[in-house]
């Protein structure tokens, strides 16, 4: 039976990999300071073990990583909101939590891999999609929003100088716009926001002019993925995205949204600077090369954008019953 850490587990991809991982008969030690994750999102199971704590406590972490076989590295400070209003923070967390875990994981000779993002890319002028050898075009230091990229680019850097130094076995991979059931819309992510908005009746807002595209992956697809990375001995030292090649632009989005829920919401378009403050910048495009993920993996994901909106309306309806409702309906 393989023993494994997730940090950040109590959140949205964290919880699914548990799930999974539970499953699929192994143990599991998650570590979450539920700062934007929830206990809600773990179902209790004799092989599921929670720390509340953080993954800068060295001490903490230290005893967890020396017990089990294998380390996904999945805490960070997530989400534009986020990384717009706490800098410190984001920086903080996303640095030093990833410096602990590979220092440790080196220490025990553990397999690690580490959550990266397409954020990474940086903001790119043509729509092609992004080959994890891509250039990386980045914006001024004065504009917050980079320092999330800057940060998981560090992590990356960290993450191949251990495995080709020191030999520690590391994959990374980078994920795009993940999405599914438990995402929490506080935070900026575009889907939840949008699902909440159309089932409450309120304006549906999309940022800029919304054609700018992205590409969206259900999380059973990443969580599927990335197991099947830390599995592979061929993905030790290799960056792979984790992404799915359809496209849609924000504002299709948000009207297919409003068309699976019958919403009678409005789309209002709103700027950037209004959402997110003076300088906030946008990527016209963010689509993955799927290339290596299938040669490494074996697969590409697949679940379509209509069905993972209804999988996520229909998370968020029941989410909205009250427990009497709840209780009344099972
Ligand atoms: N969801 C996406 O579309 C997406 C895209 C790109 C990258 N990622 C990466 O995937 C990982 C998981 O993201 P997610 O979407 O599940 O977000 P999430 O916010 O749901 O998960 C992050 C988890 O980390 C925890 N956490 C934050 N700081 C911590 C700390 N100091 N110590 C311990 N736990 C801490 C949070 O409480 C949360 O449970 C992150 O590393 C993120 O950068 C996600």
């Amino acid at each position: 039976m393989k023993k494994v850490l997730i940090t950040g587990g109590a959140g949205f991809i964290g919880s699914h990999l548990a799930d999974y991982l539970i499953e699929h008969g192994s143990e599991v030690w998650v570590v979450d300071d539920l700062s934007t994750g929830s206990l809600d999102n773990l179902r209790p199971h004799p092989r599921l073990h929670v720390v509340i704590d953080s993954v800068t406590n060295e001490a903490v972490m230290n005893e967890l990583i020396h017990r089990v076989d294998h380390v996904y590295h999945l805490a960070a400070v997530v989400g534009v909101r986020l990384v717009v209003d706490s800098p410190v923070r984001t920086l903080e967390v996303n640095l030093r939590g990833t410096e602990v875990v590979l220092k440790l994981a080196h220490r025990f000779g553990k397999r690690v891999l580490l959550a990266s993002t397409s954020e990474v890319y940086g903001r790119q002028h043509e729509n092609r999609p992004l080959s994890e050898d891509s250039e990386r075009i980045y914006g001024p230091t004065v504009v917050g929003r980079w320092s999330y990229a800057a940060a998981k680019a560090i992590d990356e850097f960290l993450g191949l100088a251990y495995h080709r130094e020191r030999g520690l076995e590391v994959v990374i991979t980078r994920f795009f716009n993940t999405v599914g059931p438990r995402q929490t819309g506080r935070y900026g992510m575009v889907i939840p926001r949008f699902v909440e908005a159309a089932i409450n009746g309120k304006p549906i807002e999309v940022h800029g002019h919304g054609r700018q595209c992205r590409s969206f992956t259900y999380v059973g697809d990443a969580v599927r993925a990335i197991t099947r990375l830390m599995a592979s001995r061929d993905a030790v030292g290799e960056v792979i995205n984790i992404g799915n090649g359809a496209e849609t632009t924000i504002i299709d989005l948000a009207r297919r949204v409003k068309e699976l829920t019958s919403s009678d919401s409005e789309i209002r378009f709103i700027s950037y600077e209004e959402a997110y403050g003076a300088g906030f910048e946008d990527m016209m495009f963010r689509t993955p090369c799927t290339r290596k993920l299938q040669q490494f993996a074996g697969f590409t994901p697949s679940v379509p954008l209509d069905e993972i909106l209804r999988q996520v309306i229909e998370d968020r309806r029941m989410r909205n019953l009250s427990p009497a409702l709840l209780e009344a309906a099972s």
